[in-house]
């Protein structure tokens, strides 16, 4: 059964920049930590994670290192495209960011799930 959680509100995440959302499953309770962005009204999560050593994307915890549309993994510099995931530059060009659906309700994000 499809099951949706609120992870934020719109107007949390700063318009071109990113935060960090933890989702904790209910089935194992593990915390999956996403990185949220947005671009005027259009909202896009990537899993907190980046595809070269499997590092955090943030530098400190929710502290994104992002520059004119593009998320830097600050492990080894891999640049990532925000509207896409794609690395485009550094250790894994060519890869992508893993992205989890989530869609904007009224003010809020939300996530569905098949929990
Ligand atoms: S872990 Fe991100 S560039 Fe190496």
């Amino acid at each position: 059964m499809a099951v949706t959680k609120t992870l934020c509100r719109i107007n949390d995440i700063p318009d071109g920049g990113a935060i960090e959302v933890g989702v904790v499953s209910e089935r194992d309770s593990i915390r999956d930590s996403l990185m949220l962005t947005r671009s005027g009204v259009a909202v896009r999560a990537y899993r907190n994670i980046c595809p070269h050593a499997g590092r955090p994307l943030d530098w400190s915890p929710g502290q994104f290192l992002i520059e004119d549309g593009f998320v830097i993994c600050t492990a080894h510099g891999a640049m990532f495209r925000l509207e896409s995931g794609e690395c485009v530059s550094g250790p894994c060009r060519g890869a992508h960011l893993a992205s989890v659906a989530v869609e904007s309700r009224g003010d809020e994000v939300v996530l569905e799930s098949g929990e």
